[in-house]
């Protein structure tokens, strides 16, 4: 009875094919309403114009700065992007933390940090007085209006820092900037480009390969970018040729059309988060909140006398116990069951044997819905641009990172069937990005600079 209790709380998790392709459906429409001029203002998919109208050419060329923050890493970097037959990219970077006190303080203080930062990486690459240009990877939803300004629309995954929503993310860095050179003198930078982290990914991924015109995050949150025809994106002048398109696509389902897959625990998640009622579909599926989703099964099970003998520990109570790492790690066949039960001990969880039976099979039921939502969001985007194409059948690379991408033992696999088998007449090639969006944000920056070039 117990078994099949356990088994019934876990069916809710589990989608049909048909469900996974309403899924699709639905993206699609969202996909539509964030493009429209008269829908996009109410849209909950923004469709967020980038300003980058190709991918990389070769011809890039110089020597850049890039930022690199909204990940699990907070990362400044030098790259060195040679042009000509034998092109050549050299990075040289830098992983600063930034305190929770921090990401969840002041504007100020979080660009005080930052340009902090930048200024120790130029000590310690013994550049201090080089103004270089800039590209600023900032892994948030921004309206542009050019490649070099970025209103930040409203903070997601662990940030929530206060003064900065509504304002120009370039400006408040240049001020910055401005503050550290009253302070301490000679110290300039020009912010060139302000990129999200999945155009920076597909832009990494594109110099390799040219098809590769869609890029994804499946890591600390979940989102997708693409090149969309100029003549379908209603919100900027122009139809000529394409335009990548932020798509945060992390936002799908606020508007409640996700709502009959929801669970009791995906509320539960959504409720003790910073951002209430926000980023349901990004809940569901990225590395920040399936652990907090397996920990709410879990503390349910407990409660119901199925698990850890009824008794709901302090630790059990620890918002973001299961990070990604832990996860994956339970989730790994090679592990033999006691090494479960060591992991869960590490956490302070003493479990029996039956106890990390399960709590194995919560984490592998949550991961196999995320990785198939996923999926069913990514199929809405490649049969998009099949159609844009007037193709039968589209040939199409996505440009993927994130750590539950790289890290899960079988999040990617499920993931690239479920696309295959949702979109049958789009052969989706996948290729994962080795160097982060930092190189991407250096190419479009260098793009940037030829045109400001162009332009004076
Ligand atoms: C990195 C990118 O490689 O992937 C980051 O450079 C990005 O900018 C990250 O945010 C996403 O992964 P995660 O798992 O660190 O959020
Ligand atoms: C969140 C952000 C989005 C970013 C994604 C992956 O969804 O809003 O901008 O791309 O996380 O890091």
């Amino acid at each position: 009875d117990q078994t099949r209790q356990i088994a019934q709380t876990l069916a809710e998790f589990r989608l049909s094919k048909a469900q996974l392709l309403e899924v699709k459906k639905r993206m699609r429409t969202e996909i539509e309403n964030g493009l429209g001029k008269k829908t996009h203002d109410s849209a909950t998919v923004k469709m967020l114009p980038t300003y980058v109208r190709s991918t990389p050419d070769g011809t890039e060329n110089g020597d850049f700065l890039a930022l690199d923050l909204g990940g699990t890493n907070f990362r400044v970097l030098l790259v060195k992007i040679r042009s000509g037959k034998r092109r050549t990219v050299e990075m040289h970077n830098k992983i600063y933390a930034i305190p929770i006190e921090v990401m969840q303080g002041t504007g100020e203080e979080l660009f005080d940090h930052i340009v902090h930062c930048i200024s120790d990486f130029l000590d310690y690459m013994g550049m201090k007085s080089a103004r270089l240009p800039l590209g600023f990877t900032f892994s948030f939803p921004c309206h542009q209006k050019s490649l070099d300004a970025g209103i930040l629309v409203n903070w997601t995954k662990g940030f929530k820092c206060t003064d900065c929503e509504g304002e120009d993310v370039v400006e408040l860095l240049r001020e910055g900037i401005k503050r550290k050179e009253m302070e301490d003198g000679e110290f300039d930078l020009d912010v060139v480009a302000v990129v999200n982290d999945t155009v920076g990914t597909m832009m990494t991924c594109a110099y390799e390969e040219p098809t590769c015109e869609v890029g994804l995050i499946a890591g600390t949150g979940s989102n997708a970018c693409y090149m969309e025809e100029m003549r379908n994106i209603e919100t900027v002048e122009g139809n000529e040729g394409r335009m990548c398109v932020n798509m945060e696509w992390g936002a799908f389902g606020d508007n409640g059309c996700l709502d009959d897959i929801r669970t009791q625990y995906d509320c539960a998640v959504d409720e003790n988060s910073l951002n209430e009622g926000k980023q349901r579909y990004e809940k569901m599926c990225s590395g920040m909140y399936l652990g907090e989703i397996v920990r709410n099964i879990l503390i349910d099970l407990t409660k119901r006398g199925f698990l850890f003998r009824g008794k709901i520990s302090e630790t059990l109570k620890t918002r973001g116990i299961f990070e990604t790492k832990f996860l994956s790690q339970i989730e790994s066949d090679r592990l033999a069951l006691l090494q479960v039960r060591a992991i869960l001990q590490q956490l302070g969880l003493d479990s029996t044997c039956d106890d990390s039976i399960i709590v194995k099979e919560v984490c592998s039921t949550v991961s196999l819905r995320a990785a198939q939502i996923c999926g069913a969001g990514m199929a809405g985007v490649v049969d998009k641009i099949r159609e844009n194409r007037g193709l039968d059948h589209l040939d199409v690379t996505v440009g993927v990172d994130g750590t539950l991408y790289k890290l899960h033992p079988h999040f990617s696999r499920i993931f690239h069937q479920t696309v295959k088998e949702l979109a049958p007449k789009c052969n989706v090639n996948f290729l994962l990005s080795e160097d982060g969006s930092g190189k991407g944000a250096a190419l479009i920056t260098a793009v940037g600079c030829r045109q400001r070039a162009q332009e004076a």
